[in-house]
Order: structure tokens, then sequence, then C-alpha cells
């Protein structure tokens, strides 16, 4: 492993990509190697142990690829498995945590919304954390069944996708929340749907720069910050383990010249 080896990032889908473009964008000298484990997507369903498994199994692949750091690109694997994986590898994992508290700090109604799977809300590391601010203020959690599979089905813009929304957004507008928490790194693909049906005073949070700025810190203190002449030759490249047809179109991949291929893991 050398400062030149890459980041790996995995998600259990395309989701994850709204991620790797902060990261490719703060460090564009950082080769990356991405993972949508979208065979088995959703993980917001799954059972814990399914999740932790098939977090390992995607770290297996990246660390066989020569990752230098991975990247949990995906919430519900974070707060479900992340403890797991620091136990079991000595690389370090950077993980992916809904921003609940630059929401609770700046929030003039006292109510924010947090949208994010089954399997984040329910999680340990998840609730720690929301029952710490609920002292202060209301908080309104969001199952978002149904989103990421059609994300999943590039769908994101669809009729469906409007008539799912308009049902899981009515706690966020009885409730008046002035920001909205993305709990799942899917949803950012949803952003200018949101902001077409929310109120125009309610914030949308997501995570993804603040990790794109946590990983730049972490490879900083291990001296593992890839040297700028890289910068040149990026080369990032995508894998995914069903038709890569949708992730290719998120990242706009043939005209960006991103390499994208199917891969069995
Ligand atoms: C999922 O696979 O259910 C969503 C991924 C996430 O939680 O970010």
């Amino acid at each position: 492993m050398s400062k030149s080896s890459p980041i790996g990032i995995f998600d259990s889908g395309v989701g994850g990509t709204s991620i790797w473009r902060e990261i490719h964008e703060l460090m564009p000298s950082e080769k990356t190697i991405y993972l949508a484990d979208s065979k088995y997507a959703p993980y917001g369903e799954k059972p814990i142990e399914e999740i932790k498994q098939l977090s390992k199994k995607n770290t297996e692949k990246l660390l066989k690829m020569g990752a230098k750091i991975i990247v949990v690109a995906c919430n519900t694997a974070t707060t479900n498995a992340i403890e797991d994986l620091r136990a079991s590898y000595t690389i370090p994992f950077i993980g992916i945590e809904p921003a609940i508290k630059p929401a609770a700090t700046n929030s003039k109604t006292k109510t924010i919304g947090i949208l994010a799977t089954r399997g984040t809300l329910t999680s340990s590391l998840f609730s720690k954390t929301s029952d710490f601010y609920r002292k202060n203020i209301n908080v309104v959690e969001v199952e978002g069944r149904g989103l990421v599979e059609l994300i999943e089905a590039g769908e994101k813009d669809s009729p469906q996708m409007h008539i799912l929304l308009l049902k899981l957004l009515e706690p966020f507008l009885i409730n008046k929340i002035d920001y909205l928490v993305l709990g799942c790194s899917h949803y950012p693909y949803l952003i200018p749907k949101l902001r077409e049906l929310l109120p125009k005073n309610v914030q949308i949070i997501d995570s993804g720069e603040a990790v794109a700025r946590q990983t730049q810190s972490i490879l900083q203190q291990h001296n593992l910050l890839a040297p700028k002449k890289d910068a040149l030759n990026p080369n990032p490249e995508f894998f995914s383990n069903t038709n890569p047809t949708v992730l290719s179109k998120l990242i706009n991949a043939s005209k960006n010249g991103y390499k994208v291929s199917y891969l069995d893991f």
C-alpha cells in the first residue's frame, strides 16, 4: 500500500456515488475504486448480521484491489457494521452518518426531519445520537421505504417517485420541520425533487462534503495523500455486480470517460 494506492468506496448500490463525487472533487489527485453492491440492495431492510457479512465481502474485494483506505458510503452499513470492520481490519475506515448536529443546532422551529432507511433508524449508533438531540428538539423520523429500490431501478424522476415522496414527506410538513437531514447516500439524488415538494424555508442537509473532508484528513494523518502529479491520471473505476447502466448514467460515465464494469462479487 502506498500514497498512490486507491481510495476504496462501497455502497449497497449506486447511491454512494454522491459521496464518491465529493471525494473526487475535493481530492482530484486520488485514484478511486467504487463498488456498487446493487445485487444485494437495499441493505436497509436486511438483518444486522447480513449487513455485516456484505460489508466484509465488499471490504475484502477492495483490499484485494489495493485500497489504502475504505469509505463506507452507505448509512445503513456504517451504522450497523463499521465497528465490526474497524475491529477486523487494520486499514482506516470512514463512515457516513446522518448529519443531525448542524440541523439540530441551527433549527429555528426546533423541529427537524430525518429521512433514512429502517436499518439506520433502528441502529444503536443512530439512536444514541438521535436521543441526545431529542432532549432539546423534536426529531421527526421517517423511513424512506421504497426510495432506494426506485433509484436503483433508474426511476428517480418517475411519477412513482413523485407519489411515494408525497406520502413520505407528509409527517415533515405536518410537524413544520425547517431542516431535513438525508440519512442515506442514495437520497442526495432526490434533492431537486425534494426542493420542489418541500416549503422554501426547509434546508436540506446531506453528509457528502463532510465525509470527503474527513477522508482527506485521515489520509493526511496516515501520510497517505496522493502526490499532486497523480491528478493527471486519477482513473476512477466503478464496478457493479448487476447491469451497470443506471450507475453509468448517474456519473455521466461516457461523457466523463469513466470506466464502469460488471464484476461478480
Ligand atoms: C440501503 O441500501 O438500504 C440504503 C443505503 C444507505 O443507507 O445509505
